[in-house]
């Protein structure tokens, strides 16, 4: 028999007007895509305004993020429109402002940290087990996989839960500001004239402002603590006292403001949106859903021992993050003039990294449209796993909290299949959107009863 695919959205036809583009961009940047994308190489994008390159060719995405990453740095695009709520944080900066963080926030997500961060992700993945038992029946589940990752976040970086009033609060407000983002996407992916007016909503800005300010007033608190010997020993504690190991300078309450606002935005909207995908996979592939299940008895076993045992639940997080990579696009420019595939790459054009397009790509996939966890143990898995397989980006400015998040996705994952079964519901088949991560049009809708 074979299985049904899981949802993908629709490609737009292959020519279309500009005016056109800029209305599906606004709407979402992958139903705006041709479907030729996921057979080509490269891509180009010319209009009056700007050119831009699609690179989906796993040697060019190699030369732009593992051997001349300084050649092609963070586009200032993307900065324009997260510059309000980031600061000046490591998402956004280059050069050597961008090393520096590196080298101070880096030992904090080192392996040997990850032991040390386990229990607060526990104790936030039975929270969130917890929360689901009062719910069951028919559950949003993007909802709730934003609570457990944004819940994460805090337990690991603060040492307090989501119900914590300034964290409840950043929560809440962020959740207003992710509202208001495709906007933010066409600024980024679309570069605009400077001349043309920025589209920022007052109400956006406004709550950029307040998480801010509140992410501050934990930065303040933390750093006194600090100074007073009674700081609990978390990944804020770690990253504040960490000096520069060629200046022996630390951050100060304002930079690591600018970090945590990313640590929160970079850390739970892809891990709930990582999530929220691989519930609704399991609920359409029971199957796997009961390898999960009973694999995760091996959590009966509280210490970080027992993750290295959830390795059908690792399988099929990475199968969800290859077909809804959380970051399904990102974007660099060319500091200097090139030629790829024969064509002139001016200085100053976008070059457009797709996870999407890349991790679905008809060439070098087998079954890409497809969900099969086991394709990781098949020689072409692997080969595509280190050539086509960048959910975490590559190189030099990798996610820093890839490992860390590649521990919390199959932990939470397996806590709620242990406590519950899940199944889809026929007349809600969620349509992938790309807003700031890939989400559902209309949510992920699951029906949950308890095991
Ligand atoms: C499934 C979960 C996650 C996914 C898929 C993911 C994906 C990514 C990707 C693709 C990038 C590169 C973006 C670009 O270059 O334009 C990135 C960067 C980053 N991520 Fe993650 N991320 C995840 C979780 C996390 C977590 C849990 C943290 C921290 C707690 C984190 C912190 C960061 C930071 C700080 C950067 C910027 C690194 C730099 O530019 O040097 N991410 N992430």
């Amino acid at each position: 028999m074979t299985q049904a695919l899981p949802p993908k959205p629709p490609a737009r036809p292959d020519r279309v007007s500009l005016w056109r583009y800029v209305k599906l961009f606004r709407q979402d940047i992958l139903s705006a895509q041709p479907a030729r994308l996921y057979r080509a190489w490269m891509a180009e994008f010319r209009t009056p305004f700007f050119r831009s390159f699609l690179v989906n060719q796993p040697e060019l995405v190699k030369v732009l993020l593992k051997e001349r990453p300084e050649d092609f740095p963070k586009s200032d695009r993307i900065a324009e429109g997260l510059k309000p709520l980031l600061g000046n944080s490591v998402f956004l900066t280059n050069g050597e402002a961008w090393k520096r963080q590196r080298r101070i926030i880096d030992p904090a997500f080192e392996g040997g940290r990850l032991k040390d961060t386990y229990p607060a992700m526990r104790a936030a993945a039975e929270a969130a087990v917890e929360r689901l038992k009062e719910r069951q029946g028919l559950v949003e589940i993007e909802e709730e996989t934003s609570h457990a990752a944004a819940d994460v976040i805090f337990r690991t970086l603060f040492s307090i839960p989501i119900e914590h009033q300034v964290a409840g609060q950043v929560f809440s407000r962020f959740r207003d500001y992710q509202r208001s983002q495709p906007l933010l996407n066409l600024a980024a992916f679309v570069p605009l004239p400077r001349w043309m007016p920025r589209f920022f909503r007052r109400g956006t800005r406004r709550n950029a402002e307040v998480i801010r300010e509140l992410i501050a007033q934990l930065t303040r608190e933390r750093m006194d603590a600090i100074k007073a010997g009674t700081a609990p020993d978390d990944l804020a504690t770690k990253i504040m006292t960490t000096r520069d190991p060629e200046t022996g300078s630390t951050f100060d309450t304002a930079e690591m403001v600018d970090q945590v606002a990313i640590f929160f935005l970079a850390g739970h909207e892809t891990s709930a949106s990582a999530l929220a995908w691989a519930l609704y996979l399991m609920a359409l592939y029971p199957g796997w859903q009961e390898k999960v299940a009973a694999e995760a008895e091996a959590l009966a076993d509280e210490s970080f021992a027992a993750v290295s045992k959830l390795r059908v639940s690792r399988d099929v997080f990475r199968e969800t993050l290859r077909l809804y990579p959380p970051v399904p696009m990102m974007v660099r420019e060319a500091a200097c003039p090139e030629q790829f595939r024969d064509r002139d790459v001016p200085k100053g054009a976008q070059m457009v990294l797709s996870p999407w397009h890349l991790h679905r790509h008809e060439r070098l996939w087998e079954n890409p449209d497809g969900f099969d966890p086991s394709r990781w143990q098949t020689e072409n898995g692997k080969q595509c796993q280190r050539d086509a397989y960048i959910p975490f980006s590559a190189g030099a400015r990798v996610c820093t909290g890839a490992g860390f998040a590649m521990v919390e996705g199959p932990l939470i994952l397996s806590m709620i299949l242990r406590a519950f079964r899940v199944a889809p519901v026929a007349a809600q088949v969620p349509v992938p959107v790309a807003h700031l991560t890939v989400r559902s049009k209309n949510g992920i809708w699951l029906q949950l009863s308890r095991r």
